[in-house]
């Protein structure tokens, strides 16, 4: 009783004295209590806390903290600062969009805690065309980020592959919006299926590494609309991420966290999205202009953010309202989180059962580039020289934060000799030595550096024309194994990168030669990141299989398609062109540099640079297609070991009237079970806009068909698909008149054509003006 009293006095005693609202225990509490009470509860301080992540600390480095409460999990990205008046917990974040990414220091670290599955790159999964499958790969992988107790991935990334060159292209999907958005979409889903949330980056146009934190990308509204934004409209339409990244970049003068027309005006009013933006790591300059443009979230946070935007609510340079309804977004999300729900995450995973969900996800989406006379698939047993130090050493991913820690990573060797294949001990041996004696002799160094600027692989270890011709004799057949990896902080070259270097063209001639002298065949496996020049070496082999960076399992992956137990159906979301001159953005990347204005930031030296999109929304296909430019391999393109035939195209409609839904029967017409994709073409009437001679409107792949079997896929035309945008009305407009669809088994290779008219031109949808370039550009026209 008497305790009690007291208790009540207490109590009194800190309402009378104002502070009452802020007692532990009386406050709103966070999954009890309205949002908006717990906002209007709270102090200028505690709002400013929300917005503004917790600091960047990694095992023994820390950049500025503004929370000294332990990190929940362990060597990831970034984690938020929690409020425990208000029960508001610290909500976790860790790269990436290939699978979680720790910032193990040490061997111990990376050993002591937690690996995760490496999945195959976003470029590799879109080439399956398969939203199923992705979405499989999605939930494996939401599954693993909740057993470690993550509330949000920092992916996928869905940016456009603008240029071969890109540094981070492996992360994302394809040169094609419709592609990418589906790809990220479907990712998304999964993920999200299990309770986690997804992050979409890196929104928006980050098509390159070279400055990438200070580069102005110049590019007309209609090139961001149909093309640099169009993925992320689709993906947000699709599966409302709970976050979206902001990127380092700026748009036309602004960078994109900065930017109310990006962030608010389009992402939010335009498409509807519901979930927070957050900066990417560091990015932009000024944390009021980013809480002002919508950007909820600045991360990892620093304490001069939280400077700057305290004293701009105290100046009214920020008005309090804007901070409110940032930090209202932010808990509205974080209320949805598996920390917020207090989950018991048991910190494992089951890698055994998702390493076969990455297996079957890296061989359903390889693609076959070539097969002459039948070399592959090859028969089990066979005795395979194998040449190319990444043979013994796989790529499973790219660097940075894209990259994954990861158990083991199977290269082909180990994959070949799984599958029963008998490789070449003797040249297994000398690559195995080789590739440790250069280990040994180039020690890593500290991660950081490794992380921005990895060292460069042991080069392509000589062999010997003897050695070749040895081989030739004692080997039923020869892989030539080209492989090729980049990242974050750099974009790639042309010579010695896009292009072969001289040592592996003269080991592709060597092997060639001596296996073709015994009538032996010679299969090219290209385990790379990014496209590389393919016309070099192409006639030189019997056979070509893109393996991309195929995560984890790749070896096994790779014997699996070689060995026909998979039957290649993967398609190239991705152009190879026939030389790196052919590119439309070539003249314009990685655009100018004004060295003279560096300054020295948070991310190292920072070089003010610019690039023109001149090309506007020629990209890809898009280009080669409209200005007959003939590409090495093009957009669509993948073999499989059986036929398909194409009939039956038919047409909801010969005109349309809000909808046309397009279907088409294939038939497995060869000896092989497999499957098909198959894409779906517009061509748009000529209206007042110029228009790509055809755009990728639709895609669908058959299930596993056994031979003499068919499917009919169909297709679904929205009037947005046949619209272009039209700059001066800030509006989607289809014009009147023919349009046709084209069913094709690539971009150049279509079987049936049908038309049908639209009998008055449309406006489909009315738009914000927002991101209007600064000065005209000088675009590209048909
Ligand atoms: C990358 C992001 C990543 C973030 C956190 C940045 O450098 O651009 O993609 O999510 O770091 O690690």
């Amino acid at each position: 009783m008497k305790r009690s009293l007291i208790a009540r006095f207490a109590a009194i005693a800190l309402v009378v004295s104002g502070q009452g609202v802020l007692a532990q225990g009386t406050a709103p509490q966070f999954g009890k209590d309205p949002i908006k009470a717990i906002v209007k509860a709270m102090s200028l301080d505690d709002k400013v806390k929300i917005v503004v992540g917790k600091g960047f600390s990694l095992p023994g480095m820390s950049m500025g903290s503004n929370d000294e409460t332990p990190d929940k999990i362990f060597a990831i990205s970034g984690h938020t600062i929690p409020l425990a008046k208000f029960s508001i917990p610290s909500i976790s974040m860790a790269d990436g969009p290939s699978g979680i990414h720790r910032w193990a220091m040490t061997a111990k670290d990376s050993a002591n805690n937690s690996f995760s599955t490496a999945w195959p790159v976003g470029t590799l999964l879109a080439s399956s065309w398969d939203t199923t499958l992705i979405h499989k790969v999605g939930v494996a992988f939401g599954e693993e980020i909740k057993d470690y107790g993550i509330d949000f991935i920092l992916g996928p990334g869905a940016n456009i592959h603008r240029n071969p060159l890109g540094g981070r292209n492996f992360e994302y999907y394809s040169e094609d919006p419709l592609v990418s958005g589906s790809a990220a979409a479907a990712i998304i889903n999964g993920i999200q299926s299990q309770g986690v949330g997804a992050t979409l980056k890196h929104f928006a146009a980050n098509n390159q590494e070279t400055n990438r934190a200070s580069v102005n990308e110049i590019i007309s509204e209609r090139a961001l609309r149909e093309i640099y934004l169009r993925n992320f409209e689709i993906a947000v339409k699709r599966s409302q991420p709970w976050a979206v990244m902001s990127s380092y970049n700026l748009v036309n003068g602004t960078y994109t966290s900065e930017s109310n027309g990006l962030i608010t005006k389009i992402l939010r009013d335009d498409w509807g999205f519901k979930g927070i933006v957050m900066t990417d790591w560091f990015g932009g300059k000024d944390a009021v202009a980013q809480i002002l443009a919508g950007n909820n979230l600045l991360m990892p946070g620093s304490p001069a953010q939280i400077k700057a935007i305290t004293e701009a609510v105290k100046s009214g340079k920020l008005s309090e309202a804007v901070l409110d309804k940032n930090v209202e977004g932010i808990l509205n999300v974080w209320l949805k989180t598996l920390t917020a729900k207090g989950f018991d995450y048991p910190n494992k995973a089951d890698l055994k059962a998702h390493a076969q969900v990455a297996r079957m996800a890296a061989a359903e989406s390889m693609v076959l580039l070539k097969n002459s006379t039948q070399t592959l698939p090859v028969h089990g047993g066979a005795t395979v020289a194998l040449f190319g130090t990444h043979g013994y050493d796989l790529i499973a991913g790219g660097t940075g934060s894209g990259d994954v820690n990861k158990p083991y990573a199977i290269s082909l060797a180990d994959g070949l000799t799984n599958a029963g294949f008998k490789v070449d001990a003797a040249l297994q041996k000398s690559y195995k030595d080789y590739l440790s004696d250069y280990a040994a002799k180039h020690p890593k160094k500290p991660l950081i550096q490794e992380i921005m600027n990895p060292s460069p692989f042991a080069p392509e270890y000589k062999v010997d024309g003897s050695v070749a011709t040895q081989k030739a004799d004692a080997s039923d057949i020869a892989i030539v194994y080209i492989g090729r990896n980049a990242g974050e902080g750099n974009d790639r070259k042309v010579e010695g990168d896009y292009q072969l270097t001289g040592q592996e063209t003269d080991m592709i001639n060597q092997v060639s030669d001596a296996f073709h002298a015994k009538h032996k065949q010679v299969i090219a496996v290209l385990n790379i990141g990014g496209v590389i020049d393919v016309t070099i070496f192409r006639d030189k082999v019997d056979a070509i299989v893109l393996a991309w960076e195929p995560g984890e399992e790749g070896g096994n992956a790779i014997a699996d398609v070689l060995s026909g137990k998979v039957n290649p159906s993967g398609k190239l979301a991705t152009t190879f062109p026939s030389v790196y001159s052919d590119v439309p953005s070539a003249k314009n990347f990685p655009g100018k540099e004004f060295s003279e204005k560096a300054t020295m930031g948070m991310m190292g030296k920072s070089i003010p640079a610019e690039v023109v999109y001149q090309e506007g929304i020629y990209v890809g296909y898009r280009y080669y297609h409209t200005f007959k430019v003939k590409p090495a391999y093009e957009f669509g393109y993948g073999l499989s070991y059986t036929n398909f035939t194409y009939s039956k195209l038919t047409l909801s409609s010969l005109s349309f009237h809000g909808k046309q839904i397009a279907s088409v029967t294939i038939t497995n017409s060869g000896k092989t079970a497999g499957k098909e994709v198959a894409e779906l073409y517009l061509t748009a009437p000529k209206g007042q806009l110029d228009k790509p001679s055809e755009e990728l409107k639709g895609f669908a792949k058959t299930r596993l068909l056994k031979p003499g079997e068919s499917q009919t896929l169909t297709f679904t035309l929205n009037a947005k698909d046949l619209a272009s945008f039209n700059t001066d009305k800030s509006a989607w407009i289809a014009d009147a008149g023919k349009y046709e669809v084209k069913i094709g088994a690539s971009s150049e290779n279509i079987k049936l054509e049908k038309t049908f008219m639209l009998p008055g031109s449309l406006t489909v949808e009315k738009v914000h003006k927002a991101l209007a370039p600064q000065a005209s550009i000088d675009e590209l026209k048909n």
